[in-house]
């Protein structure tokens, strides 16, 4: 039988994203281990979505570190522990290191709420996102669910889905029907992974179904 996928999931703040996985593993729609959540704001709510559901936790920050060397050291020593076989950014506010993302290319999944290439990169986060499509005038918005590269917002894309941008719209109710999408679909592209579906030739995604 096929081992299990190793999930560490990284995050940041409310963790919805990641309460969506888990809701879908328990559900039996997502066959994974979620072997660890990594956060760097022990505050966050993220790390009591984990402990309700009994996933370890890891807290991270980078700042604890005096050099980016013992960081990537510690970051890289938790995930073999575990034998993560895919990362997954839920509201992760850090940039991974450029040896974590080497490591672990093509391994390393973010979901960004909008559709990239517009509207992201370094700042291009959260109600900023929102406003940019609003501000812009753009009539469409949506998600982008993608590989991780060195670059923000960057690497290969994995799915994209798209919402319309209401003449009424604040980045309020953008950011509510941006996020159904996201909860809707993130755990889809984890699915694909999970199963080898997923082939990555250059920039170019295929085999996720949705
Ligand atoms: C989501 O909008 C996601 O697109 C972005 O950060 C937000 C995280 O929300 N990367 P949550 O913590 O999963 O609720």
């Amino acid at each position: 039988m096929k081992k299990q996928t190793n999930v560490a999931i990284f995050a940041s703040g409310g963790g919805s994203n990641f309460q969506s996985i888990i809701d879908r593993k328990d559900s039996g729609d997502l066959s994974i281990n979620i072997a660890l959540m990594i956060g760097n704001n022990s505050k966050s709510y993220c790390f009591k979505r984990a402990e309700n559901h009994g996933i370890p936790t890891l807290h991270l920050p980078p700042s604890r570190y005096d050099s980016s060397e013992e960081y990537v050291f510690v970051l890289s020593q938790a995930l073999k522990e575990k034998e993560i076989d895919l990362i997954v950014l839920a509201g992760y506010m850090k940039k991974l290191p450029s040896e974590i993302v080497s490591q672990y290319r093509n391994k390393i999944m973010n979901i960004h709420p909008g559709l990239l290439p517009a509207f992201g990169g370094q700042g291009m986060y959260g109600k900023r996102v929102h406003q940019a499509v609003l501000d812009y005038g753009a009539k469409i918005s949506g998600i982008t669910v993608h590989f991780v590269d060195e670059e923000y917002d960057h690497g290969p894309v994995i799915l994209q889905k798209t919402v319309d941008v209401l003449d009424e719209d604040t980045a309020d109710t953008l950011a509510e029907r941006v996020l159904k999408l996201e909860h809707q679909y993130y755990w889809q592209a984890v699915k694909a992974f999970a199963e080898g579906s997923l082939q990555v030739n250059g920039r170019t995604v295929t085999g996720v179904v949705v």
